[in-house]
């Protein structure tokens, strides 16, 4: 019997949940092991060449650890700067989440799109060159929130947060001119979803309804892509989460956890 692949899902923290349940929807007969950098949380906080060298340095852990098949890098911060170094390091095939630009802009009315990342998501030129290069004459406002990623990790935690302060980190993704207003919002970080589908924040605090791009179910479509469907006879496998930090989960979080049909395993040696 040939035995089932290994994907490796990682991102700075829960963020990458989003994208986690996606693949494990689309290959719930592979093995499946979640990681989060939390010892290094926030990602959009860190300076360029010190985020560089932690992810892979992290990265070398986690392969060697795990020995996957393919790694998802859940997270728009580390993809849009590191992708390129981890694809000359290591040999495993990598599938990265960038800011899904392309559909929205192909699918806005009012040509009004903005980005809604972390600060360090929207600056990076590689987030710029999509807008050039399928920006589709759709006027794109790249909004940086500094404390979104931290506000949907709190809530996951179990500490409430309050809906002014998620409106204040959204507000400026809406914007009005010439009788047109904002139509598309894409989140470009992948703790924002966790507000959006498993929070149902986002919706309720819009200013006026948009439609929020949530990149997690093209990556899996990419991972099906690269390493085929799912075996229908197959039996879905354990999968389970690595914190860096080697904290233990508290029970609020090991219960979000296990929505995600998650585990938390044992500590990374990061
Ligand atoms: N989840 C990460 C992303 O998609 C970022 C959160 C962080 O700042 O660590 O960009």
């Amino acid at each position: 019997m040939i035995a089932a692949p290994t994907i490796l899902v990682f991102d700075s923290g829960l963020g990458g949940l989003t994208v986690f349940r996606e693949v494990a929807a689309a290959r719930p007969d592979v093995r499946l092991v979640y990681a989060a950098d939390d010892a290094f949380f926030p990602y959009g906080r860190q300076d360029e060449a010190v985020l560089v060298a932690r992810v892979i340095e992290v990265m070398a852990q986690l392969i060697a650890a795990h020995r996957p098949d393919l790694v998802v890098v859940a997270c728009n911060t580390a993809s849009t700067l590191v992708l390129p170094q981890l694809r000359e390091k290591f040999k495993v095939p990598f599938v990265g989440t960038v800011p899904a630009i392309k559909p929205a802009c192909s699918a806005s009315n009012s040509k009004l799109v903005s980005v809604l990342g972390t600060e360090a998501t929207v600056k990076r030129e590689y987030t710029r060159t999509l807008i050039r290069e399928h920006g589709n004459n759709c006027a794109v406002t790249l909004v940086g929130s500094p404390r979104l990623a931290e506000l949907a990790e709190a809530e996951l935690k179990g500490e409430p947060v309050s809906d002014r302060d998620i409106a204040a980190e959204i507000a400026s993704c809406f914007v009005a001119v010439d009788g047109r207003r904002t139509d598309t919002v894409v989140l470009a970080c992948t703790h924002y979803p966790l507000l959006l589908l498993l929070l149902q924040r986002l919706e309720r605090l819009a200013l006026w309804p948009v439609n929020f791009i949530d990149p997690a179910p093209a990556i899996a479509r990419r991972v099906v892509d690269l390493l085929g469907p799912a075996r229908p006879s197959a039996n879905p496998l354990p999968a389970h989460a690595i914190f860096t930090s080697g904290k233990a989960p508290t029970t609020t979080l090991a219960a979000a956890l296990a929505r995600f049909g998650l585990a938390a395993g044992a500590p990374a040696r990061v």
